[in-house]
């Protein structure tokens, strides 16, 4: 069985779609939050995870999203200018849209190749790491599974840092991070990559992936936006045309 793991979207749909087409052959895709924010296509983002049925937890972004949404009319007559991406995504979805994402669970769990999966957007408080076996125990814990024992090899799919990596605790224990599908994390200064980043699990072995993609549409239409010109640079950095 082939999974794919797809974590922090933000709205970069050029992104998700060249991941889920270089990967067409993947029995099953799991998304660990962050659909939306900090990029330019929210709708289009949203339509095709529900168009593909894809499983996804809730990340902080969508849940900023979604309160953004319900404040509008504290912030509706904002100038364009002063406008951040959180703006700039509510204004681009509808009331469906965020239907979708206040709908999305906190944490998932699934089973496949003998490995249980218990997936949620942050491994901890805000990008601290899940370092010693008992907080992992903890987190683990918090599933919903009816039928899951300690002595099952269990395995964390977490999102949030952007950062990918395979941590285990244990021969039996270790939580992955499939890195963000649109970008590396802003305070990573060395890191220049600007490829979509995933992981795939076939057969129950975890393999890294980069892929580059075409990133003009996403980067000319940041450069047009009305934002405040700190985030659209931010933006302009992350999708860079080079
Ligand atoms: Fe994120």
């Amino acid at each position: 069985m082939k999974i794919l793991l797809i974590s922090d979207i933000h709205s970069n749909i050029q992104a998700l779609a060249a991941v889920l087409t270089a990967e067409a052959d993947a029995d099953a895709v799991y998304c660990a939050g962050d659909l939306v924010d900090y990029g330019p296509f929210p709708r289009e983002v949203i339509d095709l995870v529900r168009e593909r049925n894809i499983p996804c937890v809730s990340g902080n972004h969508d849940e900023r999203v979604v309160a953004f949404a319900r404040s509008r009319e504290a912030w509706v007559d904002m100038r364009p200018q002063d406008r951040h991406w959180v703006h700039q995504n509510v204004e681009a979805l509808d009331a469906g849209d965020i239907a979708f994402l206040d709908a999305l669970p906190e944490s998932l769990e699934f089973i496949a190749d003998g490995h249980y999966y218990h997936m949620r957007h942050r491994g901890a408080e805000g990008y601290e790491l899940i370092q010693l076996l008992p907080e992992f125990e903890a987190h683990w814990s918090a599933g919903q599974s009816p039928d899951r024992t300690h002595e099952q090899t269990a395995r964390v799919i977490i999102g949030h840092t952007h950062i990918q990596a395979v941590h285990y605790l244990a021969d039996d224990r270790l939580w992955v991070n499939p890195g963000s599908v649109s970008y590396r994390p802003t305070r990573q200064d060395l890191d220049v990559s600007r490829d979509a980043e995933y992981m795939t699990v076939v057969d129950g072995e975890i393999r890294f992936h980069r892929l580059s993609y075409d990133r003009r549409k996403t980067y000319l239409f940041t450069r047009n936006l009305p934002l405040v010109d700190s985030e659209k640079r931010v933006g302009q950095r992350l999708f860079g045309g080079t």
